[in-house]
């Protein structure tokens, strides 16, 4: 057994583990988790044998839907979701990326028209393997995962 847990065990929740390292802030942006009451412990640069570094996050006492997972595939390819009661792993959530995401992002074109109406913004996803692209619905643009800004 090794000597140290590098993040404690949690009784009930979510945890999000091998996120790819430097995207764990961005992933609790997207679950507004600076905003909840949640304890959340977050590790950073741990060591991992899948992805070299990664980030994890445990989210105490909240469980993500399908779409809140589905959503972190953007950020975290290789995220496994991982949903605790009572101390015990009771599920892993299979994750897809989403081909369309409503709502969740603001579009980064300053004249998109999304900016002018109070119009919920609408992405197209599409994976080109090492690359997202986020595409615009309304303006057609074509953007990256670290060019989108989450709508709080
Ligand atoms: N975990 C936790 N609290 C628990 C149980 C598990 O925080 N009470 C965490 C583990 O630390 C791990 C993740 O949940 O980060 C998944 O747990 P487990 O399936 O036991 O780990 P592994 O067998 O390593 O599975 P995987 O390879 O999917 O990470
Ligand atoms: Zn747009």
């Amino acid at each position: 057994m090794s000597k140290t847990l590098p993040v404690s065990a949690i009784e009930n929740g979510t945890v999000i583990d091998h996120i790819r390292s430097g995207q764990a802030p961005r992933i609790m942006h997207l679950l507004n988790v600076l905003q909840s009451k949640n304890k959340v412990t977050v590790g950073l640069n741990l060591p991992s044998k899948l992805i070299g570094l990664k980030d994890l996050l445990k989210i105490e006492n909240r469980v993500l839907t399908n779409d809140e997972a589905n959503e972190i595939v953007i950020f975290a390819p290789e995220a496994t979701i991982n949903i605790i009661k009572n101390f015990e792993v009771i599920q892993k959530i299979t994750t897809h990326l989403p081909q369309t995401i409503p709502h969740v992002f603001l579009c980064p074109n300053p004249v998109c028209i999304t900016h002018k109406e109070s119009m919920e913004s609408f992405f197209h996803i599409e994976d080109q393997g090492k690359q997202i692209k986020l595409i615009c619905h309304y303006c057609e643009k074509e953007f990256n995962r670290d060019q989108v800004k989450v709508n709080l």
